[in-house]
This record gives structure tokens, sequence and C-alpha cells, in this order.
């Protein structure tokens, strides 16, 4: 069993990143500016953005992060969002999700510019992924596939099983793993809430790329040995023996699991740094597009 390991291998991409911006330093040319929106006071996403203004800091990208009060109104944010579309200073920015009930989400995202839309949200970007030209791709699955490449997980011809159909992670991971290429040519399922005896599809998988949310559910008899699994979930689960209270749990139950997988992402530690490290690769694209342009 190999345990594919995110957070070094986010590291690995994060210092790759470093040595670029080091490079543009020195040639006397702007560094990447990354841009994060953050609505209102929610727990996960004030350590999510807190994680990506630091990454920033750390391989000397330049960040600003603009922290909304939770009463702010859609027209508020929108000019915020088309302040940030004008700025030349800023090659990419994010608006946290979710935003609070008050606000279109929909809206909001198609009134980001899709050139700086670094999280591969709009539906500009997702179309030409759907359609394989080279964009941004959403952070989360761009970093499976990455660590998928890093590990040489064989992909092509196998049974993919992606479990969630949300815009972020299983949407977009079920076009990008039946797509050509390495990885890659996969025959996908994509299952989610009204799937039907979802054990028959997950025993059948070589590859299982979960992002449901639940923690634990996915157990030992579900799956065959040798299965590749992929956890997206990160779901805090109460527990009074922790500093913080809770603890962080994925989708599959690891210990049960890990022992007949033949890769496996932890949880935390997996997909999770991930996600981030992508976030800036994506970052430094937008940079060097807006250079050529
Ligand atoms: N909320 C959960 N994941 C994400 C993400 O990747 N990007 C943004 N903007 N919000 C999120």
């Amino acid at each position: 069993m190999t345990i594919l390991d995110g957070k070094k291998t986010s590291n690995d991409i994060k210092d790759e990143i470093a040595a670029e911006v080091a490079a543009m330093k020195e040639r006397g040319e702007k560094v990447p500016h990354l841009a994060a929106v953050l609505v209102g006071n929610d727990g996960a996403s004030l350590t999510y953005v807190g994680s990506k203004v630091k990454a920033c800091e750390r391989i000397g990208f330049e960040s600003t992060l603009l922290h909304l009060s939770e009463d702010t109104t859609e027209g508020q944010l929108l000019a915020k969002i088309t302040d940030l579309n004008m700025n030349d200073n800023i090659d990419g920015y994010i608006v946290q999700l979710p935003l609070p009930k008050h606000i279109d989400e929909q809206k909001v995202l198609l009134a980001v510019d899709p050139d700086k839309d670094v999280d591969g949200f709009h539906p500009v970007n997702f179309g030409k992924m759907a359609q394989d030209m080279p964009v941004f791709i959403p952070a989360t699955p761009f970093g499976i596939m990455e660590l998928l490449k890093r590990y040489n997980v064989p992909t092509e011809g196998k049974n993919c099983v992606v479990i969630g159909r949300s815009h972020i992670v299983g949407r977009p991971m079920s076009i990008l793993m039946s797509q050509k290429g390495n990885p890659g040519n996969s025959t996908v399922t994509l299952a989610h809430s009204r799937t039907k005896d979802l054990e028959k599809f997950t025993r059948e998988a070589d590859i299982i790329i979960t992002a449901l949310g639940v923690p634990e559910f996915l157990k030992a008899d579900m799956v065959k040995d040798g299965v590749t699994i992929i956890d997206v979930g990160i779901t805090r689960v109460a527990d009074s023996s922790r500093p913080r209270g809770y603890r962080i749990a994925g989708d599959v139950d690891y210990d049960e699991v890990s022992a007949k997988a033949g890769f496996i992402t932890p949880v935390p530690g997996g997909v999770g740094p991930m996600t981030i490290a992508m976030l800036l690769k994506n970052t430094l694209l937008a940079r060097k597009r807006n250079r050529e342009a």
C-alpha cells in the first residue's frame, strides 16, 4: 500500500513555484498577486483563507485579503468584484464559498473576470475544461490529478467511481478522469445522494474518489483489494480529547480501508494541502498569461 502524501507533494510544488518567483524577482518582474474575498465569519472558511494567505507569503507571492462583514449586500460584493477585475495589480482572486444566504452565488461567480478566476469556477472556464482547452482547473480536482500523476497511479481503462456531484469537486473530477490523457482515460461513474446501491459500484471500482462529507462512511467491505482511494472529505467531528474540541475526519474509514488499498490519501495531509498548492499554481499561470497579453 502506498500513501499518497499530499503534504510532501504540496511542499514540493510550493518549492518549485517559489523558485520561479525568485527568478521573476531577479529579472525585476512583478511577482504574482492573489486576492481572496471572504464574506462573514464561517470558521472553516476563515481557516482555509488564512492558510491560502500564509502559503502566498511563504512562496513569495503578494496577497490581499478582503474580509467583508456578514451583512455585506450582494451589490456591495459585486462592486468589490468589479474593483478586483479592473485592478491590474491583482493577477487572480477567489471568492471563498459558501457565501451568506442573502447573496446569489451564481451571480457572483458570473461577475468574476474569467482571466482572473484562479478557482476555475466561472462557466466559461468550466466549459473550456470540459472541452479539453487550456484553462484554470478548479484547485481540488487539479490537486488530485497532480497527485495521481506524481505517484504514477494507473488510471487508463480503470473503473473510476466519483462520489458527490458538487461543482467544486465531483463534477469536474468526473470530467477530468474521463478525458484523454494520463492521468485520465478512466471509465467514470458519477454517484450521488440519489444513487441506488452505491456498494454495487464501489465494489467494482479500481479508483474511488469520494467527496461526500459523511465521516468514515466508506468501509472495507465496500471496496475491492488493490483499490485506489482519494478521500476529499474534511468534516469536523466533535472530539473532547483534542485541544480544539474536534478532529478532522475523511469520508473513508482509513484504518479498515487502507489494509485493502493499493494507493490511499490520508486525512488530513492528503488532498487538502494539494488544493492550496494548485491555487498557487493557477495564480502563477495567471501572472504568466497577463505578462504575455
Ligand atoms: N469552499 C470550499 N472549497 C473552496 C474552494 O476551493 N474555493 C473557494 N473559493 N471556496 C471554497
